[in-house]
């Protein structure tokens, strides 16, 4: 097996991602509006049902219509049946009020009861749903990622996944 890279130096054109994001010490320190999403997004953390992980997720969702959508994550005895709370939230968001833009999203989590010192980051699936959600209201919305001692806030959910998948609908545009 040849492990050298390919060169393809001539031909190709070199291309770069990069985004921003803000960091804070403190749930306290957010701005009113995400401060009050960070807080419901851990008081969501009281109805995940994870007794195999003990890792509990929850997520609060502000719509545009000023409506805030809480989820948690709620797993099963067949492992793969479960759900994450991000996932709960915005599916739950999706079918509650269809058509409703996506404003803001805050996730938090504990495990065995204890909130986690760094920030949860969504999981590779709930990244690819956040996507399309995003896609669907036609306009970025706010990702806070809750940690006890620091909180991350992104203005894209595509900064979550880059080359995310896009349905044929989508790719073909
Ligand atoms: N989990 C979430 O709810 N969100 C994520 O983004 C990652 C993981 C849940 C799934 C499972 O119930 C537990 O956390 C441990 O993986």
């Amino acid at each position: 097996m040849n492990h050298r890279k390919f060169k393809c130096i001539t031909m190709a054109k070199s291309k770069e991602l990069s985004f921003q994001y803000k960091e804070f010490d403190r749930v306290d320190d957010l701005p009113p509006e995400l401060r009050d999403l960070a807080n419901k997004a851990k008081k969501a953390l009281t109805t995940s049902y994870s007794p195999y992980s003990e890792f509990a997720v929850g997520a609060a969702v502000l719509l545009d219509n000023n409506e805030i959508v809480l989820g948690s994550n709620q797993e099963n005895g067949a492992y793969p049946s479960g759900l994450c709370a991000e996932r709960v939230a915005l599916f739950y968001a999706g079918s509650q009020f269809p058509g409703v833009a996506v404003k803001a999203m805050a996730v938090a989590a504990s495990f065995k009861g204890t909130p986690i010192i760094e920030p949860v980051s969504p999981c590779g699936a709930c990244r690819q749903v956040m996507i399309e959600t995003q896609n669907l209201g036609g306009r970025p919305y706010t990702i806070v990622m809750v940690g006890e001692r620091k909180v991350i806030v992104l203005e894209d959910a595509k900064f979550l996944l880059p080359f995310a998948f896009s349905s044929v609908k989508e790719a073909t545009k």
